[in-house]
């Protein structure tokens, strides 16, 4: 069904909402241009964390989608079950609020009885430069309700990480493989590292829509649309407890650092915050037209 050409367009202001008890706001980080009348908009949700995280993005998710005109929602959901992993159950329960694309990371493969439902539930996606065998797959191509197709590709760093395949080379082959017919390409690159991120970015600039950074769980506020088109951004934060130190209940940590010894990691409970990016994109070239933060309070 074909929009009304405004309706597409990210608002170009800062935004205050409530929803049930929650204030979400919008950070615009990026000079807006919205002079092309076909677009998509897509919505990147961060690290979804334990139950809180869910909490926060059901709450919110709906909302979200009405107020921006979403076309395209994704989540990273690697920490969804307690911090650790995902089941099929919580991918089940995230697909069901209207996520698209579920992706992951290094805690992909954490929960064993997900590893047949990655196999026959392909919108759960796992980093694709992990070695060939592993269970699903780091790709899902698909068509929006509009009829627009998109893929969506999810890369793991290297850098202070597992020595797992090249994301730089494997980023190549998943991008040459795909129909060119698919201008909308999202790359959700989970590393832990700013400068590998960074690099990431500039080198798919101009063959991607979007590439947003996760897992280091803190929104970083460079977002921006590289000259290729790319939109931007190292990490777009966690969706989950702040009250914390990256989710873990944070007395853990602390003494974890005092002591070198390594305690049993709880999720936090408090300071429930969600926080992600909207993203507007042009469907006939791929190109990104803009990027703003999007935050929600508990
Ligand atoms: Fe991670």
């Amino acid at each position: 069904m074909e929009k009304p050409e405004g309706a597409r367009r990210i608002p170009p202001f800062a935004f205050l909402g409530v929803n049930d008890g929650a204030e979400w706001e919008s950070l615009a980080s990026n000079a807006f241009c919205f002079s092309a009348p076909s677009g998509m908009n897509i919505l990147f949700i961060g690290d979804i964390f334990a139950s809180g995280g869910r909490g926060i993005v059901a709450q919110n998710l709906k909302e979200l989608v009405g107020h921006y005109k979403i076309d395209l929602t994704i989540a990273n959901a690697e920490n969804s079950a307690g911090g650790f992993g995902i089941t099929p159950l919580i991918a089940e329960e995230l697909l069901s609020l209207g996520l698209d694309v579920l992706t992951g990371g290094n805690h992909s493969f954490d929960k064993r009885e997900v590893y047949e439902y990655m196999n026959t539930h392909p919108r759960l996606l796992r980093p694709a430069n992990y070695p060939n065998g592993l269970p699903g797959s780091g790709v899902f191509t698909g068509k929006t309700s509009n009829g627009v197709p998109y893929a969506v590709l999810n890369l793991q760093g290297r850098a202070h990480m597992s020595s797992i395949d090249c994301p730089f080379r494997k980023a190549d082959q998943l991008l040459d493989s795909l129909d060119p017919a698919t201008r909308i390409r999202f790359v959700d690159f989970h590393a832990e590292l700013t400068s590998e991120k960074i690099a990431m970015g500039w080198y798919l600039d101009g063959r991607a829509t979007a590439m947003i950074g996760t897992h280091t769980h803190i929104p970083t506020a460079d977002g921006r649309v590289l000259p290729g088109g790319l939109a931007y951004q190292t990490d777009a934060g966690m969706t989950g407890p702040y009250d914390s130190v990256i989710g873990v209940e944070k007395e853990t940590i602390i003494k974890r650092f005092l002591s070198g010894l390594a305690g049993r990691m709880e999720a936090a409970r408090h300071g429930i915050e969600l926080h992600g990016v909207v993203i507007d994109a042009d469907e006939d070239t791929g190109r990104a037209r803009a990027i703003q933060r999007v935050h929600c309070i508990k």
